[in-house]
């Protein structure tokens, strides 16, 4: 039988030896079976660089442990949780998945010492904090065996969160759903400044929810992706049912940054947004928009499912999103998405 004649014109036969296309390939196969993973991947012990972002009234264990089982990172949001309640999803998302979850503290918590000593004594393997100042809290995590990760919105709260001795940084643009930076920097300019201001692992968060996204952000330097407003529109997010179908809906620029003087918040246009609107406009006072904000505003809009009432929180790249999908398959086909995109990518270079 004739020697088969491999693709570069080589006959493996004829030498016994390996062609230079055979090595190559061997390498690459090598590499893709080694090389699946990075330094985000190695702190949180996950196989994908993909963390489901906390987010109140979306991500509590189910959300959380969903994520976690598919190879991503699941954090659950603390933020719209009372304390035994967190201990609770702790303990339900522990029971639901064998791999590491983490948990979501925005520090402007009014509990926070409670929240604290619950992630603390229930051992919980990692910690995004966010929303405040990281320092008083990151030592005495890390002392627990807690791995901190700190969500910034601009370069020079990555320095302190540096400083403070952080695990890894995430940097939010302003695409995002929640509540915004008030730089509002938007996550193609964050990434690269973050960057070049920090060596620490880095997690891009804001607009990303695809793996094209994803390596966009890949190639700027970030190393894993936080993703909000896709998880918060799957089958687990606790989110209502009718918040859900509203956000597939939306048009591209139907999120607006409203609430300035209290917290940069990223909103649907409803009753309760044009009543913030027309208080902004009147020169309003901060005390005067957290009555009108009142207690509550965001658990009517998006748990309870208030769409005229409530404060609707979701972020710009909601536009893209046209179906409530389980959370495995977003990251599946996430990851899918990305290796696809590497690839179109690498045929194309400019000599
Ligand atoms: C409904 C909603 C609630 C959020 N709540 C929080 C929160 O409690 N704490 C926090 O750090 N970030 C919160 N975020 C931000 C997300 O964790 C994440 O960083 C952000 O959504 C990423 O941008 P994306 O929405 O474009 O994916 C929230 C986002 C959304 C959409």
């Amino acid at each position: 039988m004739a020697p088969a004649v491999l693709k570069n014109g080589s006959r493996e036969e004829e030498t016994g030896k390996k062609s230079s296309f055979q090595r190559e390939t061997a390498i690459f196969a090598y590499k893709k079976r080694v090389m699946v993973q990075n330094r985000v991947c190695s702190l949180f012990g996950i196989r994908y660089p993909v963390i489901q972002g906390g987010m109140v009234w979306c991500s509590g264990w189910r959300l959380a442990a969903a994520v976690s089982n598919a190879g991503g990172l699941g954090l659950i949001g603390a933020g719209s949780m009372h304390p035994d309640t967190l201990r609770e999803h702790i303990v339900k998302c522990r029971a639901a998945t064998q791999k590491p979850f983490g948990v979501n503290i925005p520090l402007m918590y009014p509990q926070i010492e409670e929240i604290m000593q619950i992630v603390t004594a229930e051992k919980v393997p990692v910690v995004f904090t966010s929303a405040g100042n990281p320092k008083p809290w990151t030592s005495r995590l890390q002392s627990a065996g807690i791995t901190v990760a700190h969500v910034v919105s601009g370069s020079r709260f990555a320095r302190k969160a540096a400083e403070a001795g952080v695990d890894a940084i995430v940097a939010e643009g302003f695409e995002a759903g929640g509540h915004n930076g008030r730089e509002e920097t938007t996550t193609l300019t964050l990434i690269p400044q973050v960057r070049a201001a920090t060596e620490l692992p880095l997690i891009a968060a804001g607009g990303i929810a695809t793996g094209g996204a994803m390596a966009a952000v890949f190639a700027l330097g970030a190393e894993g992706v936080q993703v909000g407003t896709r998880f918060a529109l799957t089958a687990e997010s606790s989110a209502s049912e009718a918040f859900k179908q509203r956000c597939i809906t939306l048009n591209e620029g139907e999120t607006f940054l409203s609430l300035k003087k209290v917290s940069p918040t990223r909103l649907i246009k409803n009753d309760f947004f044009l009543k913030v609107q027309e208080l902004e406009e009147r020169g309003a006072t901060a005390d005067e928009l957290r009555e009108l904000l009142g207690r509550g505003r965001a658990k009517k809009g998006i748990f309870e499912g208030d769409l005229t009432e409530g404060e609707l929180e979701i972020g710009q790249i909601a536009s893209h999103i046209r179906k409530i999908l389980p959370a495995d398959e977003v990251v599946r086909q996430m990851m899918e998405e990305y290796h696809d995109t590497l690839q179109r990518l690498s045929g194309q270079s400019f000599a």
